[in-house]
């Protein structure tokens, strides 16, 4: 009874022009419609971003897929655990269910098809794979593999997200308990990972225990290392602030780089994160603190896990 998908993030910012201007920088399309902002991946026929205004940087809502059969299950455990069903606010209609999580923030789970089915089409399969030599072995013969430096970086879909939060049990309770997703990996009561049990990325979900609630980043996967690399470099050029990278995390394996956003968020670039398919005998770790960031970058920024929206209050 799991949702199979993250289907877009909300935010509600205080000035919804500077979101469109740096999302559009990182190469997102937007379609203004009424109040809102959406903006979607280059090609993509979903939203995946949703600006509305508010009187500050606040996560507005985040929209979860699920298969038509699931949907009435959801509903069910959403409601026995005490979460009380909620009209589609007016500034954002949409269909399927709506209700808070324990934190408040709100959940809308609607039907949609699954992001990353394991062997089968992929919406974010790019053109053509990053061929790569390794010793002894050749996939690149007698070609050049440098990409040219103007070339545009494209964000191929919303791959997760990590949220801080003040209720680190209630809120991994839910995520499991009600919404059906399956933990990944953790750092003792300080952060998790959570993946989708069709089958799905190493983790659709994140969170980082903190005093309050607040978004750390929306990631959005890339074809290949050159794409993330390339991909940040050419949004700090265009006035953007590092976040961090580039570099491999351990949890995920996947290669990153960071950067914030106008309200100091982060967008994330990834690539090659680790693929947990539907019955997988994963074995979830407690890793230690000194393993939950990276294997390999530039030193963390004294900054990185900083809750900006928690020193706004
Ligand atoms: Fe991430």
């Amino acid at each position: 009874m799991s949702v199979t998908s993250l289907q877009h993030v909300a935010l509600a910012v205080p000035d919804p022009e500077a979101g469109k201007s740096f999302y559009s920088d990182f190469r997102l399309e937007a379609r203004v419609r009424d109040k809102q902002i959406a903006m979607r991946c280059p090609g993509g026929d979903r939203d995946q971003v949703i600006l509305i205004e508010g009187a500050k940087r606040k996560l507005h809502h985040i929209c979860f897929g699920t298969a038509a059969d699931r949907l009435a299950g959801i509903q069910e455990k959403a409601e026995k655990s005490g979460a009380r069903l909620v009209d589609a606010p007016a500034e954002t209609p949409g269909e399927g269910i709506w209700f808070a999580d324990p934190d408040g923030i709100l959940i809308n789970i609607r039907v949609a098809d699954a992001a990353t089915p394991a062997g089968g089409p992929n919406p974010s399969k790019p053109e053509a794979p990053l061929k790569i030599n390794s010793p002894g072995q050749f996939e690149r013969l007698g070609v050049r593999a440098a990409p040219a430096r103007g070339r545009a970086c494209k964000p191929l879909r919303l791959g997760h997200m990590l949220q801080f939060t003040p209720d680190f049990d209630g809120k991994l309770h839910f995520y499991t308990d009600v919404l059906g997703f399956r933990l990944a990996d953790k750092v003792g009561a300080t952060a998790a990972w959570l993946y989708c049990d069709g089958g799905s990325d190493h983790h659709v979900m994140a969170f980082a225990a903190t005093g309050a609630t607040g978004l750390h980043h929306l990631s959005f996967e890339f074809a290949n290392v050159d794409e993330v690399g390339q991909g940040a470099r050419q949004l700090i050029e265009k006035g953007h602030r590092n976040g961090w990278g580039f570099g491999r995390h351990v949890i995920g394996s996947n290669y990153f780089h960071y950067v914030r956003d106008p309200w100091n968020s982060l967008v994330e670039f990834y690539c090659d994160m680790d693929y947990i398919p539907a019955g997988a005998d994963w074995e979830v770790r407690d890793w230690p603190e000194e393993d939950m960031l990276y294997a390999w970058g530039p030193d963390l920024p004294d900054d990185f896990l900083t809750n900006f929206e928690a020193l706004e209050d």
